[in-house]
């Protein structure tokens, strides 16, 4: 389907933005990881401030938020080859001139580095990867073989805006390791460009579309953003540290700061998804319920 002339100025000046400014594996390097160091930036850590948390020594809460930010990157990299299957299948026979297709071709060659600087990341880190859990896994390929367009840049773009906003505090706090916050620097940049490009892709799939598809689609984002925001939280991360699992997901449940953090990660994308008439009252409470609201 041909994009409006607009879009396809936009899809041209991000490929270009992308030029001038795109990382290697060269600019990801670090050195030796700082054992000494967070995995990230504390106040992320979904237990931050709950009794488990206070109960902890330094050393603990470090290791903690190593091995949580082991499996958020872990997620990440899950996210960025569900968007390279969902989409490139979606495109597959496209005309590979075309100026978003293009930029297709270039925003997975950048997920596929950022996999590598993840995975880069959690080996410095020295943390075992958990198993995602059978939810997610089967979410996940639901996603993969029947999201239509809107409704797979919507979910990429929740992912997208909820890891930006993290990933900003990470790449600029001294106490988080370095291949975290290089790592992180490397993702904002690079994704400020996905989230431009996901965005209007959706304005352009949505233009004229009946109220029934917007309501359907608008839905199934909200899920599709649940999904992630739940598969976060991973009993095998608090387990593995030798946590009473049921105890840390209550304390979690409850930690209100945990639920302000998220609701920050999120602002940007439902204020978008507002403006475009994606946030009816479902989707309103799918958010809710997964504290995105
Ligand atoms: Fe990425
Ligand atoms: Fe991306």
């Amino acid at each position: 389907m041909p994009e409006p002339e607009d879009s396809a100025t936009l899809y041209a000046e991000l490929l270009d933005s992308a030029r001038r400014l795109s990382f290697d594996l060269r600019d990801c390097q670090t050195g030796t990881d700082d054992a000494d160091r967070y995995g990230m930036t504390p106040e992320w850590s979904p237990l931050y401030g709950t009794p488990t948390w206070i109960r902890m020594s330094e050393p603990e809460r470090r290791r903690l938020t190593r091995r949580e930010v082991t499996h958020f990157l872990g997620v990440a990299i899950w996210l960025e080859i569900a968007l390279q299957i969902v989409l490139l299948r979606r495109n597959h026979s496209a005309d590979p001139t075309r100026p978003d297709v293009k930029f297709l071709f270039n925003e997975c060659a950048d997920e596929n580095l950022h996999s590598l600087m993840f995975v880069g990341a959690i080996e410095q880190l020295g943390e075992r990867h958990s198993p995602l859990d059978r939810v997610m896994i089967l979410m996940g390929w639901v996603f993969r073989t029947f999201a239509w367009e809107e409704v797979a840049y919507g979910i990429v773009l929740a992912g997208e805006e909820v890891f930006d906003v993290m990933q900003r505090d990470w790449s600029i706090d001294d106490r988080v390791a370095p291949a975290v916050r290089r790592s992180s620097h490397v993702h904002v940049v690079e994704e400020s460009r996905h989230m431009s490009f996901a965005r209007q892709k959706m304005r352009d799939r949505l233009r004229g579309v009946s109220r029934v598809r917007r309501y359907v689609s608008a839905v199934l984002i909200a899920f599709g953003a649940h999904i992630i925001a739940k598969g976060l939280i991973n009993k095998g991360v608090y387990r593995g540290l030798g946590l009473d699992w049921q105890v840390a997901r209550t304390e979690i449940g409850r930690n209100e700061h945990h639920r302000m953090m998220f609701r920050r990660a999120t602002a940007p994308l439902v204020e978008f998804l507002d403006r475009e008439g994606l946030l009816n009252g479902l989707a309103r409470s799918i958010y809710r319920k997964s504290n995105l609201l």
